[in-house]
């Protein structure tokens, strides 16, 4: 289903992005919507939600908010059924709500193991399955799965952010062959050093560290992430699955 001609490219098609009330997830959503497509965003906070959606008005595409925790197994099916509901259809799933709890190995809790993993990678799987029943009928979609740096080549401070965020890649190959019969494509985009709230939690000394690192010198912006989501929720990337795209940079070549 594409939109008349002279539309913007995405119109017609519904998309959900999740944790998309700021940094890169807002950053995505709007520029979704931008090219015309209509889109439901979810987040835990209903004021920070609102105002998210608020922030959004008037792009081509109309942005609906849904609060849903992605890594609760009814909010994942409450948000695909809101997606078939209210936009009539489902093409693009952009699994992007993420969370850090930084430690070293030896001191980790099981409790920042455990939420890590619930978050970032059961929360995929959940929103995945979801999806995917409502893209099976239609026999198309794209599921674009946020990864990191970090699950390819491993962060200190990060095994449980750097395991989860790997899991989301082994996720993306297996259900990229599996789904692929439908035409549903599923590809990764792992995003260096980007500067959200997420990174500004980072220690200053920290930060310049990994800085040093990286060979265009500066930080990427939601924006950089968004430009490769939106590329493979397009039409130019009809032939693309099971791949991961880095945009970092540099700092992981
Ligand atoms: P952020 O912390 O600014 O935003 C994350 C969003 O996810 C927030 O809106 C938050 O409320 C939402 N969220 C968290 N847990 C949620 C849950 N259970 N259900 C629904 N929403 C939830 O982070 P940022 O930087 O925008 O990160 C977005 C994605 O990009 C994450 O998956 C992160 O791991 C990934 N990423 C970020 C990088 C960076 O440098 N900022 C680098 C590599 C990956």
């Amino acid at each position: 289903m594409s939109g008349a001609p002279g539309a913007p490219p995405l119109s017609g098609k519904a998309a959900i992005v999740t944790g998309g009330s700021r940094g890169i997830g807002l950053a995505i959503a709007a520029l979704l919507a931008e090219r015309g497509a209509a889109v439901v965003v979810s987040g835990r906070d209903a004021d920070r939600l609102q105002s998210a959606v608020k922030s959004l008005d008037g792009l081509a595409g109309r942005v609906v908010g849904v609060v849903a925790d992605a890594a609760k197994h009814d909010d994942a099916d409450r948000l695909a059924g809101a997606a078939r509901e209210q936009l009539g259809r489902l093409d693009i799933l952009v699994n992007n709500a993420g969370i850090t709890r930084d430690g070293l190995l030896v001191r980790m809790k099981d409790d920042d193991w455990d939420r890590v993993m619930e978050v970032n990678l059961r929360s995929v799987f959940l929103m995945m399955r979801a999806a995917s029943k409502v893209m099976l009928r239609q026999k198309s979609g794209r599921i674009i799965n946020i990864t990191s740096t970090a699950g390819a080549m491993g962060n200190a401070g990060q095994a449980n952010y750097s395991a989860a965020k790997a899991g989301v890649i082994g996720l993306t190959k297996a259900s990229a062959r599996e789904l692929a019969h439908w035409s549903i494509l599923v590809n990764a985009v792992a995003p260096g050093l980007i500067e959200t709230d997420m990174t500004a939690a980072i220690p200053e000394s920290a930060r310049g560290a990994l800085l040093a690192q990286v060979p265009l010198g500066r930080m990427g912006s939601p924006r950089e992430v968004a430009e490769m989501v939106g590329f493979l929720a397009g039409d130019g990337a009809t032939y693309i699955t099971g791949q991961v795209f880095h945009v970092n940079g540099g700092l992981y070549i």
